[in-house]
Order: C-alpha cells, then sequence, then structure tokens
C-alpha cells in the first residue's frame, strides 16, 4: 500500500487563467504547455492502519495547515474511488532549490495523484489521472501526459483533461528559468483565478483564443520558433494585463521581472532568437532552442538581481518510480 511518484512542472505557452467551475477547477479555456525536466516533485504515499489521521511533509517540514488540508481532501477523493478508508503518510520533495518561488502545485498534485492510486492499486488510465489531478490543482492535469501537451477545458469534468500534443523528444526546446524572488507569492493562483473575470479584457480574451490557439499549434508543429515564441510572449503579457486589470488587482512582477523583459527584447534585436513568458510569479521564463542555450546563459548569469537559473528541456509527464531512486533526484544549479 505504498508507492512513489515523480512529476514534473510544466510551464504554461496559452495559459488557464479563470474558472467556470471552482470546486471542480473546470477552466475557462483550454491550454497548452510542455513539461519541465529539471522541476519534478516526488512522492510516496503510504496508506496504513498504523496512521491516525494523514500525516503530510514536504521536504524535512511538515507543510502549512491549509496546504496540507488542500492535499488531504484529495486523498480523500482517491479513497473514495478505492473504497478504502485508511490514512495515509505522504512525504514529498521538490528537486528545485526549495525557495525560488516556484511552488508547484502541478508538479504536486499530479506526483501525489499518481503516488496515491498506485499505492490503492486503482489502475486509472491517463485520462483518468488527468481529471483527478486536475481537480486537485488545474494545472497538474497537464503534467500527466508527456511532453508537448494540451488540456482541453471541456464542459463537464469528464471531459476536461489533458492529452500528448508531441512526447518530449519532438523539440529541443529550453526553457531556460530566470529566479527574481525566493519569497513564496502573497496571493495564491488558486486566489486569483476566482477574480479573473472581473477583468474588463476577460471576454475579449476568451473570444481570441481559439485562432490563438489554432495558431500556437500550427507554429509547434512546423517547430517555427519565430512565431511560436511571439504567441508565447504575447500571451504572457496578456495573462499580466488580466492578472493587472482585475477586481482587486495583482501585480506579480518585480523591478527584476521587467528589466528581463527589456533584456529580451534587446537581445532579440541583436539577432538572438530567444522569448520569455511568465506564470503567476515574477520569475521569468526564457523560452529558445536547445542550440542557443549556451549563448542564453553566457547573457544571463551575468544579471546581479537573477537569484537562480534553472534550464529545463521538455521532459515525460508523471511515472511511478523505485523508491529508492527518490535520492537519485539531482538538484539543479
Ligand atoms: C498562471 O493550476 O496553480 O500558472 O487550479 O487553483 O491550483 P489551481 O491553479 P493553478 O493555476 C496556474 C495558473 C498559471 C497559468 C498556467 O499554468 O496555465
Amino acid at each position: 500500500m505504498k508507492a512513489t511518484a515523480k512529476a514534473p512542472a510544466n510551464i504554461a505557452f496559452i495559459k488557464y487563467w479563470g474558472k467556470n467551475d471552482e470546486e471542480l477547477r473546470l477552466p475557462a479555456n483550454s491550454s497548452i504547455s510542455m513539461n519541465l525536466s529539471n522541476a519534478a516533485t516526488i512522492t510516496t504515499v503510504e496508506f496504513s492502519p498504523r496512521y491516525s489521521a494523514d500525516e503530510i511533509r514536504l521536504g524535512n517540514q511538515k507543510m502549512r495547515q491549509s496546504e496540507a488540508t488542500r492535499v488531504s481532501k484529495h486523498l480523500e477523493r482517491i479513497r473514495k474511488l478505492a473504497k478504502n478508508k485508511l490514512f495515509a503518510k505522504v512525504v514529498s520533495q521538490n528537486n528545485f532549490p526549495q525557495k525560488t518561488g516556484i511552488a508547484s502545485s502541478a508538479s504536486g498534485f499530479a506526483a501525489l495523484t499518481l503516488a496515491a492510486a498506485g499505492a490503492l492499486n486503482l489502475e486509472l488510465s491517463e485520462k483518468e489521472l488527468s481529471i483527478l489531478a486536475r481537480i486537485g490543482s488545474g494545472s497538474a492535469a497537464r503534467s500527466i501526459p508527456d511532453g508537448f501537451v494540451e488540456w482541453k477545458a471541456g464542459k463537464t469534468s469528464g471531459d476536461s483533461y489533458a492529452h500528448s500534443l508531441y512526447n518530449e523528444k519532438f523539440w529541443d526546446l529550453r526553457d531556460i528559468i530566470l529566479v527574481t524572488s525566493e519569497e513564496g507569492k502573497k496571493v495564491s493562483s488558486t486566489k486569483g483565478h476566482e477574480n479573473a473575470a472581473s477583468s474588463v479584457f476577460f471576454k475579449t480574451r476568451l473570444k481570441n483564443l481559439p485562432d490563438k490557439i489554432r495558431k500556437i499549434k500550427n507554429a509547434l508543429r512546423k517547430k517555427d520558433i519565430k512565431s511560436f515564441g511571439e504567441i508565447v510572449e504575447q500571451e504572457a503579457i496578456e495573462l499580466h494585463v488580466i492578472m493587472m486589470t482585475q477586481n482587486p488587482p495583482l501585480f506579480y512582477w518585480n523591478s527584476a521581472t521587467i528589466d528581463i523583459i527589456r533584456q529580451v527584447l534587446q537581445w532579440r534585436e541583436e539577432g538572438l532568437p530567444i522569448y520569455f513568458t511568465l506564470d503567476a510569479g515574477p520569475n521569468v521564463h526564457l523560452i529558445c532552442e536547445g542550440k542557443e542555450e549556451k549563448e542564453v546563459f553566457k547573457k544571463v548569469k551575468g544579471l546581479s538581481y537573477v537569484k537562480n537559473i534553472i534550464i529545463n528541456s521538455p521532459t515525460k509527464g508523471a511515472r511511478i518510480i523505485d523508491e529508492e531512486s527518490r535520492n537519485n533526484n539531482e538538484t539543479i544549479r
């Protein structure tokens, strides 16, 4: 009654922002992402009559109460499916440095879902796992399938899940994360989603998204970095315009964020094909092809306000691993 799973975080190229159903985490729109090779969570779940309550640990620390409750609620869903009433011990670890501000609920809930289902011998399809992970955290739905992933919004819980567009070998892309703040965010994305629709631009966004998704899928199919990168960037700016104009407004950027954005535009003018994207935080994700990695690294390592650099390639989705191999989970620079 014990299993260990590893799941990657993912970076969204088309963002999930706003929900049609908060409880079921049904998104207002479809989204597209890539799994990240160097930002993963490894989670071991053990159900046993020895436990009188769920015991949840992240790294060496006990989790904050609100987060532990969210994890416990998710375990409850999985127990119900397996018709099992045993409590569990959950030990979870991120392979990226703790204080990066990359608090990944995507990798966390994908690994938790797979490990808990595995420990209870539930035989679930990729689709069922993606649906279940989604109810824990929306973006976790996209960390289940391999490589480049699309999460179709769907109308009901049963048709809102992610699938792989291409596996991790399809395109040698990079997401070079520049960590500009090591603090956790003050407003969670769950809270932020709730007010998305109050932005005057939200309806326009939803109206234009199907066309944008069609275009980015085309660029992805052709591995056309220019068209792809331009859409990725526009999408990130749009996400933050929505955030800044929702009520109450949300400002996730810091001064380093804007500085890096300016730098990227400058470097691109000088001929380097590099683009940026951002999630619900101040860290900037630089998107480029693998052949540009060295040049980009040379440029960013000199930026005084960059506290950490995490270089990611596309990778597989969530999978069950041996408990022993959790220690081989390298930490990156
Ligand atoms: C800006 O998946 O963290 O990163 O479903 O409430 O857990 P919950 O939200 P979450 O939202 C992610 C928002 C985003 C965009 C994205 O990853 O698509």
